[in-house]
Order: structure tokens, then sequence, then C-alpha cells
């Protein structure tokens, strides 16, 4: 058994293969957290120390003992209202308008198996082979009768403890729910650093790591999705922390709505770290008689630097989140329209694309954005799910023979959470339409979100999604986002403080509906790009567009800090055109080829603008692709240098077995007499030689590992290199 009870000091202790995870309901039945980290056994109460701390509150239970106090005490679920200052992860309004509450233990249970949660994305287990455990714990407040289960799930082989909670109103009036945090985690000793992943549109996920100080520092976002400025992952770590040594701990919300992460330093140094819903425009009427979830949030713990939290990461994604029948497959090569015709195609040009991609070796075309209703242009049509038969020449349906015909697969593009005001839906159902009654709509690229929390309104936009995919042999969709909301209303919404939250349901909802009426569809999420990239939408689709910046160096720290929670095989990557249509940097074709073939490959340029020696070139990059691809989705990955700090920009995959390798490097910029760069390998069997498949040059593993391989010096910027190490 992972989850242990022990009765008589009455803590629960989870354990996983390396860490451990453990917490006590003390003699006031308040749950006490003692102990994340290294593997440890025996109670581990000793760690608190009690003391008279001033104005620091004792609750009443405590009597004279001015030595209680939770205002310095280890929380599991700190709740507002019991005499902890410091940020909660509850706080609710009760019937009468008040705000504590205090909770208290009832009762628990373990039982095999991972948690599912109704209506939410969460990691599975597959039950006989990963030997994953539940541990649920009710608190309760009488007053109120609000019911909190903590729920604690396990992943042992892996590392994983994942949390998140439901709450049950089982009182007689209604409570609100003013802040929900889905995990609280509270350290009594130790100086960390906090590492996060801001970025903007085009330039997502850019770690950054810095002390956390005194205060409460927050990142979040507050836009309806998880949002480009701050994925919602983060780690903890100890100052010297680094790739291969230290210790470090993370959270991932497994959520694509706003979020909220938290994390410093109270007035005893102690930390305390937090990741849940955001808290702006929420505020959740709890009626009697119903629940509300926490989102999951996925934690991992190593002592033995960040690349083995990321490896947990990476399998609990690859295995536990992701799923269907691409979960494990090597996705298909696609061609995508936007950046060879972007709205400027008909359907002959499709056709066209479709065969130079036949032509190539590329295996699918994904028709993407102006291909419905009069979109020619990014002004109206969000919401016409009719295909433009005037523009393609044909119906949808023959479009799709058309390029099947050529030989390959077809995919389409779609955004269904979004209207124009110039639509014919719009038309039919303005207040299908978020926008705050008596102002006027806040417009992000000339559109308005759809009221997602509405059935009736999922169930339309269901039907036209499942009407379009019914047309023909479609294998891929990509799903689409391509603003923030900002103007928070539904029509039909007993109270505006639900909407956000529902809306994320009302999203799942739709998805999992498509996912299981068609299970042989790949759907790749997108968001302006990665706006939406988190462990949420990757449960219903197993890839996700990264980034809108196609510019292979600026993927490079793109695809470099998205490597910390996710893995390759999730990480949407194409070859564009130069110069690129995001920076105007002009790339070699090569290493555009070796930073994309680190993610899901494909091209998104128009191959009839290539030169013969460019196709020729990328028929040998999809050669390489194939004969690599199966490493690259299921390999072990290594961070091989900080492209924030370091000249080159280097990564590397690794068979399970290590008998085979792939490293990837690039040299950002060159200088006049370059010092040599050397890159060293992780990851390969100690004492074993390997040989480099294309020049035949012997290596010892070791002499590798330890100096590195010296990369040749760079003809201009941005050369990449590839070295395919087999063991001998
Ligand atoms: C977003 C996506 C792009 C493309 C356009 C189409 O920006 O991220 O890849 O699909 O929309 O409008």
């Amino acid at each position: 058994m992972s989850i242990l009870f022990d009765s008589d000091n009455r803590t629960f202790t989870i354990h996983t293969d390396n860490s451990t995870y453990q917490m006590q309901i003390d003699k006031y039945g308040y749950l006490i957290h003692l102990y994340y980290g290294r593997k440890s056994t025996g109670c581990m109460d000793w760690l608190l120390l009690f003391a008279d701390r001033g104005l620091s509150a004792a609750p009443y239970d405590a009597g004279t003992d001015r030595t209680y106090s939770l205002d310095y005490l280890p929380q599991e679920f700190p709740v507002q209202g019991t005499g902890d200052h410091r940020s909660p992860a509850l706080v609710i309004r009760d019937g009468e308008g008040t705000y504590g509450i205090d909770l208290r233990y009832v009762r628990h249970r373990i039982t095999r198996g991972k948690y599912a949660l109704k209506g939410l994305p969460a990691v599975y287990s597959e039950a006989d082979t990963d030997d994953a455990e539940t541990l649920r714990i009710t608190m309760r407040n009488d007053r109120t009768g609000l019911e909190v289960v903590l729920l604690y799930g396990v992943l042992p082989h892996l590392d994983i403890i994942t949390r998140a909670a439901v709450l049950v109103n089982t009182g007689t009036e209604q409570i609100t729910v003013c802040k929900l945090q889905s995990a609280c985690l509270d350290f009594v000793s130790g100086k960390f650093d906090l590492i996060t992943f801001h970025g903007r549109h085009t330039l997502e996920r850019q770690p950054e790591r810095r002390p956390l100080a005194h205060g409460e520092l927050n990142i979040g976002s507050r836009r309806g999705a998880s949002s480009h400025q701050f994925n919602p992952m983060l780690i903890l770590a100890d100052h010297e922390t680094s790739e291969t040594s230290g210790r470090c701990w993370s959270m991932q919300f497994v959520y694509s709505g706003g979020f909220k992460a938290e994390a410093g330093l109270d007035q005893y140094n102690q930390t305390r770290i937090q990741m849940g819903l955001a808290e702006e425009k929420f505020a959740y009427p709890l009626m009697p008689g119903k629940s509300l979830t926490a989102p999951e949030v996925i934690m991992s713990f190593s002592d033995t630097g960040l690349e083995t939290l990321t490896h947990n990461l990476h399998s609990c994604i690859r295995e536990h989140v992701c799923r269907g029948k691409y979960r494990d497959a090597v996705r298909p090569l696609l061609l995508n329209s936007w950046e060879a015709s972007y709205f400027d195609f008909t359907g002959e040009s499709i056709v066209g694309l479709a065969k130079q991609a036949k032509d190539l070796g590329i295996e699918m075309l994904v028709l993407d954005d102006g291909w419905f209703g009069d979109r020619n242009d990014d002004f109206r049509a969000l919401g016409d799910w009719q295909a433009n038969e005037k523009k393609l020449g044909c119906t949808l349906g023959e479009l799709i023979r058309k390029v099947n015909d050529a030989g390959v697969k077809f995919g389409i593009w779609v955004e269904p959470e979004m209207i124009n005001e110039d639509s014919d839906l719009y038309r039919a159902h303005p207040d299908w339409a978020m926008v705050i009654p008596g102002e006027k709509p806040v417009r992000g690229r000339n559109q308005l979100v759809l009221d997602f929390s509405r059935a009736e309104v999922v169930d339309y936009i269901y039907n036209a999604i499942c009407e379009v995919l019914d047309q023909g042999n479609i294998e891929y969709m990509k799903w689409d986002y391509n603003r923030s909301i900002a103007d928070v209303y539904s029509h039909t919404a007993e109270d505006q403080g639900k909407v956000m939250y529902d809306y994320i349901l009302g999203l799942y909802d739709m998805l999992e509906r498509l996912v299981q009426r068609y299970p042989d569809l790949l759907i790749e999420g997108c968001s302006g790009g990665g706006g939406r990239f988190d462990a949420g939408m990757l449960y219903y689709t197993p890839q996700i567009w990264c980034s809108d910046n196609s510019d292979a160096i600026d993927r490079l720290t793109i695809q470099y800090g998205t490597s910390f929670g996710y893995p390759a095989s999730s990480v949407g990557a194409h070859v564009s055109a130069c110069p690129n249509h995001q920076t105007g940097r002009i790339t070699p074709l090569k290493t555009r080829g070796i930073v994309a073939m680190s993610g899901t490959f494909g091209y998104e340029l128009d191959p009839a603008k290539m030169s013969d020696e460019e196709k020729s070139e990328v028929r040998s990059q999809i050669a390489m692709f194939h004969e690599y691809a199966e490493l690259v989705q299921s390999g072990t990955y290594y961070r091989l240098t900080d492209p924030q700090r370091d000249q080159a920009c280097a990564w590397e995959f690794v068979s399970a077995d290590r008998d085979e390798a792939l490293v990837c490097a690039v040299i950002m910029q060159n200088h006049g007499n370059n010092p040599t760069q050397y890159i060293r390998p992780r990851g390969l069997t100690s004492g074993a030689v390997y040989e480099d498949s294309r020049t035949g040059r012997k290596y010892a593993a070791d002499a590798l590992m330890d100096m590195g391989f010296p990369l040749p010096l760079p003809a201009g910027d941005a050369e990449g290199y590839l070295f395919h190490l087999l063991r001998v």
C-alpha cells in the first residue's frame, strides 16, 4: 500500500517510490501538513514546534494554551476564519453574509485506483498495473453544513501525487464560494527559488527563476483561459538545485480556465505555495445538496534535480492524462494551410497544396481558418460552421475526397467557442454571446465569446461541429480559441459568479462528447498558439499548437520552457517559410527541421514557393523524421543547456533501454572566432560505447557525458546539429 493511516498518531502517509507526503489530524481535528520530501518513515510531528507567538490567535478549543495557533502551523487546506492570517485555500460566505469557516476532520477512506472528477479532466490510472490509490479525507463545518472532501491520488512509480477537493453543501442555506485553491503546500523550513513560466502571444512559457521573499507572490490568469501570460505550472526548488541535483517540487493545474498560484514566505520564514481557481469574477453559489469541485493539481517531488521532476511529469502527462488512439502513436506529419495562404485560397489551391504535400512525403493536409461562412478575413462568420462552397468551388465533402484522392489525409480548423457579430448565428442568437447588458461588447480579434456556461449553446455548437465532421473523412481537427474573456455575462445564469467556472465545464463537456463520438479523430488544441497549453486540454487533445511563433530561434526558448512540464509529444511544431512571418528572421532549413522535429512535426508553408533544392532537403528531413519520430514521441527528454543563458541550445531524447539517443543542438548566434561549444549528453549507459549512426564515429559514453561533443564552428547564425547515437 502507498497510502497508510496510522491510528495511533492519526497520520496519513503517502509513499511514492522516491518521496513521502505526510499529514496529521491533530488533537482538535485540524489537518496539519507535516512533510513532503525525500522518502521517509515514522511520524514526523517532531517537525512542529509549539510556541507562544504574539498576535497569533488560538482556536477556542485550545483554551488557555497560547502556544497553539494556526497562524504558524503548516496546514493541508487553510481556511479563512480560524486564526491563520496567511493566504487561505478556501474563502466562503454563508447565507448571513459571514465569511469565516472552521473545518474539522470527520472521516476518511483509502481505496485502490485513482479517483476521477465529474465533468473535469484528471489523471487516470490503469487499474492493475500502476498501483494507484486514492485517499479521501472529509472535513466538515457544522454551522454551515459545508463538507470538503480532500482528494489525494498517488501514482507511486512516477512519484506523482495529485490533489483536488469536492465541496458539498449539506446544510440548508446557500454558501458562496469566493476563493477555492485545489492544493496548498506549507514548508516549515527551507529557502527556495520559485520557477514560473511567463510569456505573451508568440512568446509563451519563458522560465523565470527568483528567490522567494516575504509576502505573497501571485501569478495566474484572469482571462478565462490558462493563458499565454502565465502557464498554470510552478516549481519550487532549493537555491542550489540544478537540472541534475537538488530538491524540487512542482504543481501543475489540470484546468484550462483562469487560475491563481501563490507563493511566499510568512513572518516565520515558512513557505506556502498554492494553486487553484482564479478569484476574480468567481463567487460560486453552492446551493443545499449541491457540490463544487476544485480541479486537480498534479504534484511531484525530486531530490535529483529538475530533470527527474520533468521525467515524472512527462510520464504522467503522456500515460495518465493524454488518452485515445494517438496517446502513444506517432502523430501524422501534416501541412497546415495557415502560413501557406492565410484566408486567401480556393478549393483548387487547397487540392494543389495536398498534391504538393504528397509529393514531399507529407501525410495530411490541414485546412486552417477561412473555409466557412463568408470568412475571408477575421471580421466575420465565426459561428457559421457551414462550408463556403463558393470559395471552395465544391462541397466540403467533395473537397475532402479530392484531398484524399491526392493521397493525403484531411484535417480541419474550427474555433467553436467564438462568434462574430457579423454572423448568422449572432443575428439569430445575440444573447448567446457574452456581453454585459447595457454595455458595448469588448471585442478581441473582432470576435465575442459564446456563452459556453449554457447547455443549449454547447449543444448547438456540438451539433454544428458534428455536422462538419460528418461531411467526410476528417481525421484531424484543430480546436482554436483566439481571445481572452473580458465581459463576463450569461443571460441565463442565476448568479454571474459561476459563469467562468461553468464555461469551462461546458467546454470539457463538448470535448468529451467529441472524443467519445469520434475516437479516431486527432484533436490539436490551440489558442492563438499556446494560450491554453495545459494539462486540462491535454486530456482531450493530445497535442497543442505550442505557439503562433514558428520562428525556429524563438521556438528554442518556447519549447525549452514548455519542456519543464509537458512532453514533446504534446508540442505542436512546424517548419515555416523564411523570412519568418512573425520575426522576419532567416534561419537555415536544417535548423527549422531540427527544432520542429522535437515536437509533433509538420510544415506550415507553400511548397510551391520552395526551390527544387529546398524540396529535396525537405524530403530528406522527412525521412529523418520517420527515423526518429518514435524516439521523440516516447523517449526520455533532457535539457542539455539553458538557451536563456548559453550560446547554444541543446536537448536530447534517450530511449527507455538507453540504446539510442538523439542529441539536437542549435548555436543561436555566431561570433567572430567563436569558442567551441561542447554539448554533454546525459542518460547514456556508463561504460558503453555509442556510435554516431551518420558518421560511424565511436564515443565512449563516459567521456562524452563528461566532456561533450565539440560542435563544428558555425558558418552563420542559427546553425543546427543532430547526433544520432546507437549503443555498440
Ligand atoms: C490562431 C492560430 C493560428 C491560425 C489562426 C487562424 O492564431 O493560432 O495557427 O489557426 O488562428 O485564424
